[in-house]
């Protein structure tokens, strides 16, 4: 525990901010497996790196995300600096998604004059001041693409399929794809009368953010999760009939799409996502295990099209389309469905010293070993062999070189295959060589 003494000789207890955890290394497999399954699928499609800040100007999220959801209302964290004085106060936030501030640099770095649509996929933490529960945090991580300049429900189609494939090669099986779309604002507003008039009658009965969502974001009465409002939704007007001919005709080629890439899917009308930039199609993946009592509060992903979010932050408009999945619920299921994930590669040589002159060669031969390709680790803080050597042997190294104060001054190292146990001695500018000669193929 870390008690740190403030003032008034008052004791404080440091530890990580609520909703906030730290990834340790015994996770480390998770996050990289998860990390290069991704890398490789997204790079086989074209997508390339983007890294934007994690803080930015506020307004960048609050219009395009919209004022009255939850995220803009509830949920983001403003930045204030110490000495600002008032007219020099940037409005700044920590960014609760990627996809604006992806936009933004689309945008930004005039990314229109490159071929069309920019692909681009992101990795990085987004915070979001929820209720820290079971697969929400405060912190968490966004591993998303963006796929920005074109309209085609062929590439709508591309990143759900991306998001199918990911998933599959992270061996997650049992999981739907929730899909829908939700038309453009325009068209939506028809939708959105018929939807008030519909659940006018039954408010008195509902929940009190419903109450107050029918006259700020009426169309988010369609994802109300508390049971006394539930009952109302079997029966409420679908968006689909809705939609205009081109909307209706966009969101067909999607599914044919996805019929042709025989990708499984649910129409789900209810399904809305809860920020306001999305048009068009949206979709969301839940996962289907027992151990999780309502997989649309535990989504492991969602995204969508937002044709007018460009145009929502100053820009000229310009269609997009994109995916985020939440790492940690990634994991979370991975561990719940106890998917054996292979542990992260042993190092390849564990240096193994003996007294002052070869604990100061050591480190140096590590280096150049280093520089060969070669996995290296050592103990500084043992000084028996043995003890060496039984760390060697608990973190699975398949050679060992033992140096000692004879092999120093005769220009030696000792090889031990860790497997067998066999030892030789071999002139130091052998080493490599003879390493390499040793080393398991799959090394
Ligand atoms: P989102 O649905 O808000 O979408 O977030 C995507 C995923 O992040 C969710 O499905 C969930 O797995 C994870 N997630 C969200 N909030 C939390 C939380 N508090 N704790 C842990 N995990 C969480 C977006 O943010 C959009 N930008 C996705 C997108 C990309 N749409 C188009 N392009």
């Amino acid at each position: 525990m870390i008690l740190l003494k403030i003032m008034n000789n008052k004791i404080k207890q440091i530890r990580t901010v609520k909703g906030m955890d730290d990834i340790v290394p015994e996770d480390n497999n998770y996050w990289e497996f998860i990390e290069a399954s991704f890398k490789e699928i997204l790079m086989s499609a074209g997508f390339q790196r983007i890294v934007t800040p994690i803080v930015e100007d506020a307004l960048l999220f609050e219009r395009p995300i919209g004022e009255k959801t939850d995220i803009i209302e509830k949920e983001m964290y403003y930045l204030e600096r110490k000495n600002d004085d008032d007219d020099k106060k940037e409005r700044l936030a920590l960014r609760p998604e990627n996809t604006a501030s992806v936009v933004r640099s689309y945008l930004e770095h005039g990314m229109h004059v490159k071929t069309q649509p920019v692909k681009v996929f992101y990795f990085g933490p987004m915070f979001r001041h929820d209720k820290p529960q079971k697969g929400r945090f405060r912190q968490f991580f966004h591993i998303g693409a963006e796929a920005i300049g074109d309209d085609d429900p062929m590439i709508d189609a591309e990143i759900i399929s991306i998001s199918y494939r990911l998933l599959k090669k992270l061996k997650i099986d049992n999981f739907s794809i929730q899909i829908n779309s939700i038309g453009t604002s325009k068209t939506r507003e028809s939708f959105i009368k018929k939807l008030k008039e519909y659940y006018h009658p039954y408010l008195s009965d509902m929940c009190d953010e419903c109450k107050s969502r029918i006259k700020t974001n009426p169309l988010r009465l369609l994802d109300c999760k508390q049971q006394s409002c539930q009952r109302y939704k079997e029966g409420t007007p679908q968006i689909i009939d809705y939609l205009d001919t081109k909307d209706k005709s966009h969101f067909m080629e999607v599914l044919e799409y996805l019929d042709e890439l025989e990708i499984p899917y649910e129409l789900n009308t209810h399904l809305v996502r809860g920020l306001d930039y999305y048009t068009r199609t949206v979709f969301e993946i839940w996962p289907q295990t027992d151990k999780i009592k309502d997989p649309s509060r535990f989504a492991v992903g969602g995204g969508g099209r937002y044709d007018g979010l460009a145009e929502l932050i100053g820009g000229k408009s310009v269609p997009g389309i994109g995916f985020a999945f939440g790492v940690e619920r990634i994991i979370e299921i991975l561990k719940m469905t106890d998917k054996k994930i292979k542990h992260s590669k042993s190092p390849d040589i564990f240096i193994v010293q003996l007294g002052g002159l070869a604990k100061r060669k050591s480190l140096k031969a590590a280096e150049i070993l280093r520089e060969e390709g070669f996995s290296v680790v050592f103990a500084a803080n043992k000084d028996s062999v043995k003890s060496q050597l039984k760390l060697a042997d608990r973190l699975k190294v398949p050679i060992a070189l033992i140096i000692g104060q004879k092999e120093v001054l005769d220009g030696t190292l000792i090889l031990r295959d860790m497997n067998g146990g066999m030892q030789e001695t071999v002139p130091i500018n052998m080493v490599v060589d003879e390493v390499r000669k040793r080393l398991p193929k799959d090394q």
